[in-house]
């Protein structure tokens, strides 16, 4: 077990060997930021324009790759990268990055492959199987109406968005999140995540059913899927006739009691959001609490890049999962600006060092490297052993969206 209270750097880089055998950088780099040199001025900031040329070098050969493939990059398998079709969860995160590639470049290429890839996900606003359908179009046609006021993106939105509503049961309270058997209604922390593209919609449209949805799910999963701890339960499982709790389980996780990583990104990131659009004083109060949760774990690693489960078996060896960090980070700035004080100081401070670890060599790809993909080492589904230490396009993208919000920092 890495302990996060040591003060030297040696017994740091000591753990850091155990965890990982490449992090030398990592340490330097998370050393310095005790320092705290403001934001604007510090390395972090400096670095951010170099990572996001980086980032434009990668993607432009993994779309070059991939110019006679109309589906979608999701990961590398056995070498190559893995394509999907529209329909698959990951399939709005392509379009997202080339999103923020534009905002930051403005760079009319990025333009044009960003819409691209939006344009290939129109089929999506009448997809009615899946709670996905807010991270499909929301991460490629919200960013492309966020930056372009295209009327066409904003339909689509809005038809995709009464999709999105047709799975909320009134008897539960919440929308459900798969059609999968062996569930009778079963709900994801994850879902949360979903929940802006209503609310987006729902100011968009004049729609308030939309937000009054998005809220129901809030409240129900902020009533249900918690335990005393702040950490979340992956699957709630309720009865669609009178909404009672049936069994509160995991899929992704380690054990049905365990905190998986990347779910307790999603939780906190959903919450801080829903704060956001809400104004909700619970909502950042428990964003507040599951961001404790996780920085004061005792197996969260030195460099913050958590295990892909704070109770993984095999910890310090076993697998990290920069995805749940890249969502940790960009949540953890948000929400340092909503809280303030101390506590925000910390949150700040955790996603910087979240980010600088995920921009330092352990972590980010060599050109040409890791598919061209950004990041690597996430893990997709431990349990079914699929995507283990592998880049994930979601990985990539909550990467980008952080360093953009970091930089704004600055500005604001
Ligand atoms: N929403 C699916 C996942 O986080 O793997």
């Amino acid at each position: 077990m890495i302990q996060i209270q040591t003060s030297s750097i040696y017994r740091i880089s000591q753990a850091l060997k155990v965890a990982s055998g490449c992090l030398a950088i990592v340490v330097l780099a998370v050393s310095g930021l005790a320092r705290a040199e403001p934001i604007g001025s510090d390395a972090l900031t400096k670095s951010i324009p170099t990572t996001f040329e980086f980032a434009a070098s990668q993607y432009g050969r993994l779309l070059a790759g991939a110019k006679e493939d109309p589906k979608i990059p999701r990961t590398l398998e056995g070498g190559k990268v893995k394509t999907v079709a529209p329909k698959d969860w990951t399939s709005g995160f392509v379009a997202g990055s080339l999103w923020y590639l534009y905002e930051f470049s403005k760079d009319q290429r990025w333009l044009s492959a960003a819409t691209d890839y939006t344009l290939r996900l129109d089929s999506i606003k009448d997809y009615r199987g899946s709670h996905d359908v807010g991270f499909m179009l929301g991460c490629s046609y919200g960013n492309g109406y966020r930056l372009t006021k295209n009327p066409a993106f904003r339909e689509v939105i809005l038809k995709g968005a009464e999709s999105l509503a047709s799975r909320f049961n009134p008897q539960v309270g919440a929308i459900r999140s798969w059609d999968h058997k062996g569930w009778n209604y079963p709900v994801i922390i994850d879902n949360m995540m979903n929940l802006e593209f209503l609310m987006d919609a729902s100011s968009e449209g004049h729609v308030e059913r939309y937000r009054e949805i998005a809220i129901a799910h809030a409240e129900k999963t902020l009533r249900n899927q918690f335990r005393a701890d702040s950490s979340s339960f992956h699957v709630v499982d309720y009865n669609p006739t009178n909404g009672e709790i049936i069994a509160k389980k995991t899929h992704q996780g380690a054990a049905d009691d365990s905190a998986w990583a990347r779910g307790q990104s999603w939780a906190l990131y959903g919450y801080t959001m829903m704060y956001r659009k809400t104004k909700n004083q619970a909502y950042v109060t428990q964003a507040a609490r599951i961001a404790e949760f996780i920085l004061n774990h005792p197996r969260l690693p030195t460099d913050k890049i958590p295990y892909w489960d704070f109770d993984a078996p095999g910890i310090p060896t076993a697998p990290r999962d920069v995805s749940a960090a890249a969502v940790m980070s960009s949540a953890l700035i948000e929400l340092s600006g909503m809280v303030g004080g101390e506590a925000g100081k910390k949150y700040l401070n955790s996603a910087k060092q979240q980010l600088v670890s995920l921009s330092s060599p352990a972590y980010l790809a060599k050109p040409g490297e890791n598919g061209n993909f950004i990041l690597m080492h996430s893990v997709g589904n431990f349990p079914a052993n699929s995507e283990i230490d592998v880049p994930l396009n979601y990985a990539d993208y909550y990467f980008l969206e952080a360093l953009l919000r970091y930089q704004q920092l600055k500005k604001s």
